[in-house]
């Protein structure tokens, strides 16, 4: 397997202005609906719209890879009727998206464990895939029954089949295994709500990543929020374990 991206542990990246990459926790929907006296799955319906909006203020940045956290390996815990609303949310977003995604030049990536899915979700997600495989505007990523913590551990797993007869994994081995692989580590870290935890997200890639929280809920968040968010970004001196001084001797 090739490896595209370097790891900002075993070399310094190069920082840019606009970051590369953009993960985001979409977190506050039920409490936006709490606030308006709505049943919670109107917050995550709003919350489905500002995807797209954020889709498309990424593309104007010049953004080359968003990840959205849409549902958490732990969030099967929640009331059954959520769930289900969830992915009925989740069933008719890529009926209704991938087509006008693909017009828009962006390729789809869904990870996480999608056996837990149900057959129709499974092929919505591997049809989307295929169909904009091509596209290289922007790489968006859905993070759907994801785990940091089973990501690495997958990982792992499918590495030893792979190669049983070695006794030692390190960095360079594991990478092309996670499954982002095909993306450099996220530069920009956002969570809307105001919690400032990870919540087993990108456990790993998230090594390095700048960490924006802010308390504005994901039915509320925009292109001017999250403009806000890369100007608090261009605003952070990304050292690598560097000193000052080092990054003005460059
Ligand atoms: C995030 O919003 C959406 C998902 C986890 C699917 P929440 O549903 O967690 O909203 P709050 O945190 O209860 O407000
Ligand atoms: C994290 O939000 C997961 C997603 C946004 C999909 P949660 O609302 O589930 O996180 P916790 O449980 O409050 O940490
Ligand atoms: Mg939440």
């Amino acid at each position: 397997m090739l490896r595209k991206f370097f790891s900002s542990t075993a070399e310094v990246p190069q920082a840019s202005a606009i970051p590369r990459h953009v993960a985001i926790i979409m977190d506050g929907n039920g409490r936006w609906a709490k606030k308006r006296l709505l049943p919670r799955v109107a917050g995550h319906q709003q919350g489905v719209e500002r995807v797209r909006d954020v889709i498309q203020a990424c593309i104007e940045h010049g953004v080359g890879y968003l990840t959205l956290f849409a549902f958490s390996s732990e969030n099967w815990r929640r009331p059954k009727e959520e769930v289900s609303k969830l992915m009925e949310l989740f069933v008719m977003a890529l009926e209704r998206e991938v087509d006008k995604m693909h017009k828009n030049g962006i390729r789809l990536q869904v990870v996480g464990d999608l056996s837990q899915f149900s057959p129709q979700l499974q092929e919505l997600i591997r049809a989307g895939e295929a169909k904009t495989g091509g596209n290289d505007r922007l790489v968006l990523t859905i993070a759907a029954n994801y785990g940091g913590r089973w990501d690495i551990l997958n990982a792992v797993n499918r590495w030893l089949a792979a190669n049983p007869e070695v006794e030692q994994i390190d960095e360079a081995r594991l990478t092309p295994y996670l499954s982002m692989a095909y993306a450099p580590e996220p530069d920009l870290f956002i969570r809307t709500g105001g919690e400032q935890r990870i919540s087993n997200f990108l456990v790993w890639q998230l090594a390095y990543t700048e960490l924006y929280f802010t308390d504005i809920l994901w039915p509320d968040f925009g292109a001017e929020s999250l403009a806000q968010a890369i100007a608090w970004y261009q605003k952070r001196e990304r050292r690598f374990g560097r000193t000052s001084e080092q990054l003005l001797e460059r």
